[in-house]
């Protein structure tokens, strides 16, 4: 299985025959694992606010979450902090994020499009076991520049992988590697750039759960349904 990370999310290529993992650690993907988690059947990322308003006059029911500059926007039901997200049975969410879910729209062309996160760490690591694809991460980055929190949130997934099975690593999926070989996930997220912006924002908790390794048995797996990116539990496709 080979192995390969880009340092921010800039154009995806030839990623037709590859399984690509999405990480928006802080907050996006978290946010998403969370939500599927508790029980939502459908999330759809969307780029723009205005997008999301439209579509949510498209679906009885839907529930509008995400954020600008970390906190909720005006006329949403939800900020984008996971911990907002319980008790969701049943409900579709229309999702925005500064970065993360623009860039899981950027990855439709991946054979398999998965969320990733720290807190579903295992659990996707099993299921990119399953599919034996070799693997690209594609970090969101906060504002088109690299972000600590997603290259090392990468990096978990792959020690998790490489206990499992012989990995080719790029360069560049190496350090990810190392990196969080040697630094637990709150020290990660704690010191990063974004996290420090969240802590000021008072987020401090969303930082906190954003860390928990392997706490959820979730894989949000990304598909298009009639030209839109929608993610759903990859127990819907077992
Ligand atoms: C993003 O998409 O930029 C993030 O998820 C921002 C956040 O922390 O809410």
């Amino acid at each position: 299985m080979k192995i390969d990370i880009l340092f921010y999310p800039e154009k995806l290529k030839n990623a037709e025959d590859k399984a690509v993992v999405v990480l928006d650690v802080l907050r996006a993907t978290t946010t998403i694992a969370t939500a599927l988690a508790a029980g939502a059947e459908k999330i759809y990322p969307v780029s723009s606010i205005k997008d999301a308003f439209s579509l949510k006059k498209k679906i009885s029911g839907a529930l509008l979450g995400g954020e600008r500059g970390g906190i909720k926007v005006p006329g949403f039901d939800l900020g984008n902090s996971p911990l907002e997200y319980q008790g969701l049975k049943g409900r579709t969410i229309i999702l925005s994020s500064t970065n993360g879910t623009k860039t899981l729209k950027k990855a439709v062309s991946a054979k398999t499009l998965i969320a990733g996160s720290i807190v579903n760490a295992k659990a996707v690591a099993d299921y990119l076991l399953k599919l034996n694809l070799d693997v690209v991460f594609m970090p969101s980055g906060t504002d088109s520049q690299f972000s600590l929190e997603d290259f090392a949130g990468a990096g978990y997934i792959i020690s998790l992988l490489a206990e499992e099975k012989k990995v080719e690593l790029s360069d560049q999926a190496y350090v990810s590697f190392e990196l969080a070989r040697i630094n637990p996930p709150e020290e990660i997220l704690t010191r990063s750039f974004h996290g420090q912006r969240l802590i000021n924002l008072g987020f401090a908790r969303d930082v906190e759960y954003c860390a928990k390794l392997n706490l959820l048995d979730v894989v949000p797996v990304g598909r298009l349904q009639e030209g839109r990116l929608v993610i759903e539990s990859s127990r819907l496709f077992r």
